[in-house]
């Protein structure tokens, strides 16, 4: 049987390229949306989950909902995201920013890590971003909740750190998807989101102790990859 993956913000962008990576990877893909589903981006699968992350405790609810119907997925990715630039972290943008980027995903992989059998291999994958280490101060609201998802993380490893559990932040630099729309002038040298796909996907299928075997590569079967920073 095909392991279960869901990919959060899987209609566009980066979300798009992971959920086509991990389907050639064989994974069965579950997407998800504020939005519902465009029909030509719908996972293989047709599984789809409909929530508004602007809003994490009904959020949360949804994909607990949906894990009791669909199973509890071997991996989750953390992708959708909230971008607006502002000089000073406060009212909408700022709400909307922790709500989106940070208290959402956290939400979720509370009640994910719940109801996942402790027995079993969980991967957690966070699309976070460069601002998450080098804070824009163009993007004040958009920096510090990708640096509080950073520093969940943290805590998170450190907490499961006795289970089958792997956690793998990515950061990327500029990526050409729709949420540059609108601006003026692009960076040099942006990043395609298949880049991204294809770090998440070498970085899950670096060797552990469990697949060191299927893999040929130099690194040492206790290495593993677990932060990424991918710039153009
Ligand atoms: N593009 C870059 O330069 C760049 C650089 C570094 C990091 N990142 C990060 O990479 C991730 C993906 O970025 P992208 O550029 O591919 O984004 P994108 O093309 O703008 O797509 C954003 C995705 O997030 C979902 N989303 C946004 N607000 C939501 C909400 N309130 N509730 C539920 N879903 C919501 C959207 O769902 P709908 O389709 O339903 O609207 C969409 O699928 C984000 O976390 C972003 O911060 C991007």
């Amino acid at each position: 049987m095909q392991p279960l993956a869901l990919v959060t913000g899987s209609n566009r962008g980066i979300g798009r390229a992971l959920v086509q990576s991990l389907e050639w990877h064989g994974w069965c893909v579950a997407g998800h949306g504020k939005s519902p589903p465009y029909q030509a981006c719908l996972p293989r699968s047709g599984l789809y989950i409909q929530a508004d992350l602007q809003f994490p405790e009904e959020a949360a609810n949804k994909f607990v909902n949906w894990m009791e119907q669909h199973g509890v997925p071997t991996l989750l990715v953390h992708n959708a995201g909230y971008y607006k630039a502002d000089s000073y972290g406060q009212g909408e943008v700022w709400a909307r920013c922790m709500a989106v980027n940070y208290l959402s995903p956290r939400l979720i992989t509370e009640r994910w890590m719940a109801l996942s059998d402790p027995s079993e291999i969980r991967y957690l994958v966070h699309i976070l971003s460069i601002a998450a280490l080098k804070p824009r101060l163009d993007a004040v609201s958009y920096s510090f909740s990708k640096l509080c998802l950073k520093l969940y993380s943290e805590e998170l490893r450190n907490h499961w750190s006795a289970r089958r559990f792997r956690l793998i932040n990515v950061y990327p630099g500029p990526v050409l998807t729709d949420s540059w729309g609108g601006e003026e002038s692009l960076p040099e040298g942006m990043l395609k989101p298949e880049d991204v796909a294809r770090c998440v996907i070498d970085a899950l299928n670096s060797p552990t102790p469990e697949n060191q075997e299927r893999y040929n590569t130099p690194m040492k079967p206790t290495a593993v990859l677990e932060e990424i920073i991918i710039t153009g």
